[in-house]
């Protein structure tokens, strides 16, 4: 019954932004033209929704998160993504095109959870969503969110971006969107898409990534009980997703593709960190980006990963973790499991400055992969290479299993733990990794404690700066 209500509220008001029914808060985009009739007049093809408002209620079910539990169906619904075809030209344009408009939805986006996110439904429709500022929507409670729209952060305004981004903490990131609360689903049905304009910023970071102010497009941050499935990211300004202080959050059904198309790389455009947080599915996802494609880093426990398709990227970390001594970092209970990747830099891999805590029980497991530069690397001094022996962060209780594929040179693995805390309980079984272009592969270890029983057959020692990618057969 409700459903007439609206139907008069959207024929009347024609650039109706937050409408309003009982819990439930649908948004319009403002840069969309809206046309002042009914939506009943319009052929069904030709609405500006893809669903009639009646579909969009229908899929809303009883509102609140945890009434849309079970997991909804295959994201990937019979409408296919709305890809923004991401060429440096396209981005420019959609640039150019906010900056003449100037729209913002950001204001009846933050309205639209203020009204609607306690207890309640907010659902995005159709059409492009300009986002041209910072998005703290942390106080979320009880509250399910539908996006069939696509959602775009102008890169027109890098100045503003650069000094208003909020601040993660760690290593002194920040982001363009701080997401948390308490039982909250984010969905986008396959349909969701997210274009961070990250061209603009990998053109402008010339390949350093760091940039400060560059932000991070979703950070899931002191949340509980998250659910974030369906989404489709394109050029993403930096890190695709970070999961920070948060516990059980469920990202499923992810696809995600920051690719350069200038002379300059995608750097640190991971696909998702986790820091200080426990409790953490991920599964269902497609990456493409320049960085790490799923990276566990300190004080993360119970991460699960699988089903995990990545190109171009740095494959299944833990890491990097410690970067300081006198702040432990802990990773505990991880397991990365059914990972295809093609054309990475490593596959399964724990990288850690030489600083103290520790890294127990991880398993890799069924990773199979195409042309990937060094697949197994654990490293006690990343980056540096030094004090690699200093190191007190203990790796220990790391199975390896049913690992196989190419390498671009000779090497299949590359282990150097620290000989201040030496690895332990390390395990390997089903490794069958050859070099691309024939030959047999080389494995380095030193300082597995319990080599001799890990069922690794090393080749010869690996030194402390062992480079975490090749540039040739050693
Ligand atoms: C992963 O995708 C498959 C196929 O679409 C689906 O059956 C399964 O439920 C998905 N898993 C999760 C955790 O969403
Ligand atoms: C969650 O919100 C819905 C309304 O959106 C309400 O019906 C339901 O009772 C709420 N659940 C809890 C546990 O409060
Ligand atoms: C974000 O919003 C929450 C809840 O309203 C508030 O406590 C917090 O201080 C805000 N964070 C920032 C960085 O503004
Ligand atoms: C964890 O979050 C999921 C939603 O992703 C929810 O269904 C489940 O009840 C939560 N678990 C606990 C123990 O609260
Ligand atoms: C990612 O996008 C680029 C074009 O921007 C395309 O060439 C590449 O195939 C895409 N990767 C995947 C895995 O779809
Ligand atoms: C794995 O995830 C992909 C989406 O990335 C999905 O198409 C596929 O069905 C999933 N496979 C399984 C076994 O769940
Ligand atoms: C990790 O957790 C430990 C123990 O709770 C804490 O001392 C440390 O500060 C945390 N590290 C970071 C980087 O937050
Ligand atoms: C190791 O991790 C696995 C998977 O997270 C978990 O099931 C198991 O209980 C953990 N073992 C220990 C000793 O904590
Ligand atoms: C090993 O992993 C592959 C996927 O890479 C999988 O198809 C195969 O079933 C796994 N083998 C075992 C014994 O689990």
């Amino acid at each position: 019954m409700h459903f007439s209500i609206l139907l008069l509220v959207l024929s009347t008001t024609a650039s109706a932004a937050v409408v309003k029914t009982g819990s439930t808060c649908v948004v319009t985009p403002l840069g969309e033209t809206r046309v002042a009739r009914s939506i009943d007049a319009i052929p069904a093809g030709d609405r500006d929704f893809g669903e009639s408002i009646a579909e969009l209620y229908k899929s809303a079910g009883a509102p609140g998160a945890l009434g849309h539990y079970p997991r909804p169906a295959p994201s990937k619904g019979s409408t296919p993504p709305v890809y923004v075809q991401p060429s440096a030209r396209e981005s420019t344009e959609v640039s150019a095109r906010s900056a003449a408009a100037a729209v913002d939805d950001t204001p009846q986006i933050l309205d639209a959870f203020k009204q609607c996110g306690t207890d309640g439904t907010v659902i995005f429709s159709e059409g492009t969503f300009n986002i041209r500022q910072v998005m703290n929507t942390t106080a979320l409670r009880n509250c399910s969110i539908e996006i069939h729209g696509t959602f775009v952060w102008p890169a027109d305004n890098i100045q503003y971006w650069l000094s208003h981004s909020y601040s993660v903490t760690y290593a002194g990131r920040s982001t363009a969107w701080l997401f948390g609360g308490r039982d909250v689903s984010m969905r986008g049905f396959g349909k969701a898409l997210f274009n961070g304009n990250g061209q603009v910023w990998i053109d402008q970071n010339k390949n350093a990534g760091n940039q400060n102010g560059r932000p991070i497009s979703l950070t899931i941050w002191k949340g509980t009980n998250i659910f974030i499935d369906g989404i489709t990211w394109r050029q993403a300004q930096f890190w695709h997703t970070f999961v920070a202080h948060s516990q059980n959050v469920t990202m499923t059904n992810l696809d995600m593709n920051t690719t350069s198309h200038s002379q300059y790389k995608a750097v640190n455009t991971d696909g998702v960190d986790t820091w200080n947080s426990r409790d953490v599915r991920i599964a269902n996802w497609t990456v493409g980006c320049g960085d790490d494609c799923i990276s566990v880093k300190g004080n993360s426990t119970n991460i699960h990963v699988s089903n995990i398709t990545c190109y171009s990227s740095g494959g299944m970390c833990v890491g990097s973790m410690g970067s300081n001594a006198g702040q432990p970092d802990y990773v505990d209970n991880v397991v990365f499991e059914d990972v295809q990747l093609y054309r990475s830099s490593n596959a399964a891999w724990i990288k850690t400055y030489p600083g103290s805590g520790h890294v127990r029980n991880v398993t890799f497991r069924n990773i199979h992969f195409e042309n990937v530069n060094q697949p197994i690397y654990v490293t006690s001094c990343i980056y540096s290479y030094q004090n690699c022996d200093s190191s007190r962060l203990a790796i220990s209780n790391v199975r390896w299993e049913n690992i196989t594929g190419t390498s671009r040179y000779n090497v299949a693995a590359a282990i150097h733990c620290s000989s201040s805390a030496p690895c332990t309980d390390f395990s390997f079984s089903g490794i069958d990794i050859k070099p691309m272009n024939g030959g047999s592969a080389k494995t380095l270890c030193s300082n597995i404690k319990n080599q001799a029983t890990s069922g690794l057959t090393c080749t010869g020692p690996c030194p402390g700066s062992q480079p975490q990618q090749l540039t040739g057969n050693v």
